[in-house]
């Protein structure tokens, strides 16, 4: 049973016992007066037959007086009987609602039960003893702390328990835990210090209360994979540091960045610049770009996953690294494979994924690539107006429907009048409402859009396509490994 479920019961239970309570019934012991009021009635004999106020008399009045009197008695005999039947429905009543109650908080009981079994399940049973049989590596390269048990299937990342971490509200491990910096919906990221590093770090906290089915255990084990797998690799994906498994709590320590794309457009409520936009989505575009080369979809792109570090260019201008982060959602694709389960969110997601029930991955990264660009250039208010009304639910009823709203909202764009390569820069991530033949990163990050700025346009945007970190015009061969997760 749902919790809401359990919750509605237990209000409709509190309200009617109330009910009940404000009736004011009386108590059993009333009913055994009447009963007694009877039994007097009994010795005296029939009531006809004895009644003290009876007085021969051929005084209408009185013989008047003597018929209501006569009729009033009846009356409250009538009642009587009356309150009787009234009383033995309430008591059964009560009774119902007795048993319902105790059947509640048998259900109760078994919920409880039932959920703390699956908990044990998900995140003890579920493992193994890190003997080695049924690993994806025989030899458990990166078991934390000594600690090698990993998770019971060959592709999970999630390593056993640590029974010797002590979790303190400010301490874990060989971290002092701050304030927090974001939250999610199983995860809140705080603020963190490596006492041993001497840095400050972020670290994502998941209760493990609250991860109660296979599919966000998995979520979460995905996400340690992924991350392992890049740690360091990249400067445009989270770095992670270290993991750590306590009773309680799941902990994944990473690099801190500033702020997310969502708290930035705060800063801009009526969009950015140009250049301003060309190099956030070229960082978010380098860092797709890596995964994808790697097989790698993220399939949750949008403000909240884009994390931003503040840099002062040279001449004090405003500019931001790029990172992407939360790969809870990310899959590895099989070229020329289609995936078929639903992820993203509403404004982000492509199309496809609900029309057609069936989309490539890496296409799908392009269009939420798309709709964040589209955000950064308008603003949140407008980007609002005019694309996230598309994604209403009213529209989400049918798929024809969705398909002609979001087509019309593509068409609109072309209102927006842009500069004519940054036009056609966002048309070409986002007209194709099928995602059937929506460029590949790899081909976008030589767009005219991207590459205009090489002419001289933009020489912050030149800048950084020249450094080392841009993949558009240098091969990296170097990359910063340092600090990263690589094994301990
Ligand atoms: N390394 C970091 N530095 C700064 N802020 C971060 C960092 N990691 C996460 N955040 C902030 O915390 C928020 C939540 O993080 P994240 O998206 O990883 O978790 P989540 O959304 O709870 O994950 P899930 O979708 O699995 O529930 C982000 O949107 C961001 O604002
Ligand atoms: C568009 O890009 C091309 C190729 O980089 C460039 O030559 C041209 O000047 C750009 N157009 C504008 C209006 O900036
Ligand atoms: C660098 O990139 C170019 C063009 O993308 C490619 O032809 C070349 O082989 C790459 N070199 C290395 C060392 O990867
Ligand atoms: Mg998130």
């Amino acid at each position: 049973m749902s919790e809401s479920k359990v919750s509605l019961l237990q209000s409709w239970c509190v309200c009617s016992l109330s009910l009940t309570t404000a009736i004011a019934l009386p108590a059993p012991q009333d009913e055994s007066k009447y009963a007694g009021d009877e039994s007097d009635n009994d010795d005296r004999g029939n009531e006809d037959s004895f009644d003290p106020l009876h007085v021969e008399s051929n005084d209408p009045l009185v013989i008047t007086l003597q018929k209501e009197l006569k009729q009033s008695r009846k009356k409250v005999k009538e009642m009587e009987t009356k309150t009787q039947t009234i009383l033995k429905s309430v008591r059964d009543f009560q009774t119902q609602q007795k048993s319902l109650f105790n059947k509640y908080q048998d259900l109760r009981h078994d919920y409880k039960e039932l959920h703390e079994n699956m908990l044990k399940m998900l995140w003890q049973e579920m493992f193994d003893d890190g003997s080695g049989a049924g690993g994806r590596d025989s030899v458990s390269k990166r078991g934390v702390d000594g600690n090698t048990g990993r998770l019971k299937y060959d592709f999970l990342a999630l390593k056993k328990q640590d029974a010797e971490l002590v979790e303190e509200e400010e301490r874990v491990g060989e971290y002092d835990i701050g304030a927090i910096i974001g939250e999610g919906q199983f995860a809140t990221v705080k603020s963190c210090y490596s006492t041993t590093k001497e840095k400050v770090l972020a670290v994502k906290i998941i209760e493990k209360k609250k991860v109660t089915s296979l599919d966000s255990l998995k979520r979460i084990d995905n996400e340690l994979d992924v991350l392992e797998e890049v740690a360091g690799k990249h400067p445009g994906i989270l770095t992670l540091m270290d993991v750590l498994h306590g009773e309680t709590y799941l902990y994944m320590f990473t690099e801190k960045l500033d702020l997310d794309l969502f708290d930035f457009y705060d800063d801009h409520p009526n969009g950015v610049t140009e250049t301003l936009g060309r190099l956030i989505i070229l960082g978010i575009m380098e860092g797709a770009h890596f995964i994808h080369s790697r097989n790698i979809a993220h399939r949750d792109l949008k403000p909240e996953n884009i994390l931003l570090r503040r840099q002062k260019g040279p001449d004090g201008t405003e500019e931001y690294d790029v990172v992407l982060c939360d790969f809870g959602l990310c899959a590895r694709v099989e070229e020329g494979t289609l995936m078929t389960d639903f992820c993203g969110s509403p404004g982000f997601f492509a199309p496809e994924m609900f029309v057609q029930g069936e989309y490539d991955g890496k296409q799908a990264d392009v269009w939420s690539i798309g709709c964040i660009l589209l955000e950064l250039l308008v603003g949140h208010d407008t980007f609002g107006e005019c694309w996230m009304t598309a994604y209403d639910s009213e529209y989400m009823k049918r798929k024809s429907g969705f398909r002609s709203e979001i087509q019309s909202a593509v068409m609109e764009l072309k209102e927006l009048r842009l500069p004519s390569n940054l036009s056609d820069f966002l048309q070409d991530l986002l007209s194709d409402v099928d995602g059937k033949s929506r460029p590949t990163v790899n081909s976008l990050l030589a767009h005219d859009w991207i590459m205009e700025s090489e002419h001289g346009r933009d020489p912050q945007i030149k800048r950084r396509l020249s450094s080392l970190d841009s993949p558009v015009l240098q091969n990296r061969t170097t990359s910063r490994t340092e600090d990263a997760f690589t094994g301990r």
